[in-house]
């Protein structure tokens, strides 16, 4: 898959190290930063990254923050865009099965490095359940239709 991958200043050392694990298991990686410790404003890579996966060119996203939180939030005011933040395995896959989810997101702050890998690994392998939840989903569209127009 080709995965878009950004973070804030509070993530370097963390996006480092799932880049390389994303491109151990076969992944191309687009790496859209930052890489230094100076400050970065994480609506700036939450939106850079979200574009990337809504315009389709790549296939899913991740997002690294302190918490998480805030280049999440960036990242879903992008229409198009289903980014959830994950400190469990669990949730990271049923956020793609039902929820349809584009983006995983979590915190260098939150997580360490090991379980922040089987995140990432259980998201990217999770199918779309489809059915009833695909139905919410549409939801969701419906939902951005309504209240996200153009500013
Ligand atoms: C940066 O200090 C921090 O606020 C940011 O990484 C993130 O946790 C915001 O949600």
């Amino acid at each position: 898959m080709k995965i878009a991958l950004g973070n804030d200043h509070a993530a370097v050392e963390m996006k480092f190290e799932i880049q390389k694990y994303l491109e151990e298991l076969g992944h191309e990686v687009v790496n859209f930063g930052t890489d230094t410790p100076e400050r970065v404003d994480y609506p700036v890579i939450g939106e850079q990254v979200a574009l990337c996966v809504a315009k389709g060119e790549a296939d899913r996203g991740v997002l690294i923050c302190g918490t998480g939180v805030g280049i999440s939030l960036a990242a879903n005011k992008v229409p198009g865009i289903r980014a959830a933040v994950c400190s469990d395995t669990t949730t990271a896959h049923l956020v793609r099965e039902h929820n349809e989810a584009n983006i995983i997101a979590f915190g260098a702050r939150i997580v360490g490095a090991e379980l922040a890998k089987d995140i990432v690994k259980s998201f990217l392998d999770a199918e779309v359940c489809g059915g009833r939840h695909a139905e919410r989903v549409e939801m969701l569209r419906g939902l951005e239709r309504k209240y996200m127009k153009e500013a």
